[in-house]
């Protein structure tokens, strides 16, 4: 006899990380994750490096140093920060601590995947509110707000539409939102977004008990490999995450090459300017190949196609990998990481030679 799963385990399709290869390919380029392409900053690389010899010993479990590092360099209470093994740790964490079996978990349609997995995680039910122009439609959001509603997660910007919720919605959104409702605000690409109008969260965390922002070192940072990520939270989820996660939940080493990470400001810069620029040029040229690219504010972006599938084959026969997008119920859609300067270019001129446009990856940005 098998044992008895819970409900909605058996819902879930697990999830499917970017492809990383492609048969008879040596050295792809892997735009799939929206990871940094400048890769990790070397500092972090010596942190981590330096943390080896340290291997036999228990990470921090309260992650003190790095916590403090957090709260400087944002200016946020210590205690109120809470670290998990990436963001997707404190997306299932919250989820498990604040819904359950007959409870509702709303995010809006396009929303990042794992708002929904963690849902059926618990056996809650998923509830996908329908978007305008691929944007969290904060009405319609609204509209769909029950009593079982527990959680409501708002990707902002949002992966993989780049979409975001301009600060006044936000703050609009949460005021309208009943208070018994935790928002978790995931602003996984917060750092890339230079638009006047953007705020992460912390403010909305601060006014009350019921709001929370996640953020993580995967993005900008370039350490996705090393699982780290953090929410700021008011005191009462602060303890709720503390009680739920694992006590050792991240490791010494990433510990302390997010650390080392977060004081290079010069990488980080670097990363920003080098985002900004390719992901500006990328969508000018594209446009003018005849692509639907759709605007975006986080490292990546998102083209239609009559047929994706197809360009997603032709591509990597160039040896460039996207991401289909077919599990978020965007199946014309491919989404692209802003990539190296000769990835970008690559990626420019297959795209061109797709379309039948001719080359265009010579224009300078
Ligand atoms: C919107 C969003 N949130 C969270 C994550 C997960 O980040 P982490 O690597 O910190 O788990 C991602 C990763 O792609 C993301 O796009």
């Amino acid at each position: 006899m098998a044992p008895k799963v819970r409900p909605g385990i058996m819902e879930i399709a697990p999830y499917v990380g970017g492809e990383a290869s492609i048969p008879g390919i040596s050295r792809p380029a892997k735009l799939s994750s929206n990871e940094n392409p400048l890769g990790p900053s070397p500092k972090a690389m010596a942190a981590f490096r330096e943390a080896a010899v340290e291997l036999h010993r228990y990470p921090d479990g309260g992650a003190e140093k790095l916590r403090d590092g957090i709260a400087r360099r944002f200016g946020l209470e210590k205690e109120l920060i809470v670290c998990g093994n990436g963001s997707d740790e404190l997306i299932a964490l919250l989820t498990r601590a604040y819904a359950g079996l007959g409870d509702e978990v709303l995010f809006s349609h396009h929303g990042f995947l794992m708002y929904r997995l963690s849902a059926l995680a618990v056996g809650a039910t998923p509830r996908a509110a329908p978007e305008k122009n691929l944007a969290t439609d904060m009405e319609t959001l609204l509209a769909m707000v029950t009593p079982a509603t527990r959680i409501v997660f708002l990707g902002n910007p949002n992966n993989p539409t780049g979409s975001y919720l301009a600060a006044k919605e936000l703050r609009e959104l949460r005021r309208r939102l009943p208070g018994d409702v935790l928002l978790a605000i995931d602003a996984a690409y917060a750092e890339y977004v230079e638009a006047e109008d953007y705020d992460a969260g912390e403010d909305l965390v601060r006014a009350g008990d019921n709001t929370v922002m996640l953020r993580t070192f995967s993005k900008i940072f370039g350490l996705a490999g090393l699982r780290l990520g953090w929410a700021y939270c008011p005191p009462g989820v602060a303890d709720v995450l503390n009680r739920v996660r694992g006590p050792f939940n991240t490791s010494a080493p990433a510990q302390a090459a997010a650390l080392a990470a977060l004081e290079d400001r010069e990488h980080e810069r670097r990363s920003r300017e080098h985002n900004k620029t390719w992901r500006d040029w990328l969508s000018a040229v594209l446009a003018k190949q005849g692509y639907r690219v759709h605007p975006s504010v986080g490292n990546f972006l998102l083209i239609e196609f009559a047929d994706a599938d197809a360009a997603d084959r032709f591509l990597k026969s160039r040896g460039l990998i996207l991401r289909k997008m077919g599990p978020y119920g965007l199946e014309r859609c491919l989404r692209l990481t802003i990539g190296t300067e000769a990835e970008v270019r690559a990626l420019a001129a297959a795209l061109a030679d797709f379309a039948g446009a001719g080359a265009v990856a010579a224009e300078r940005p």
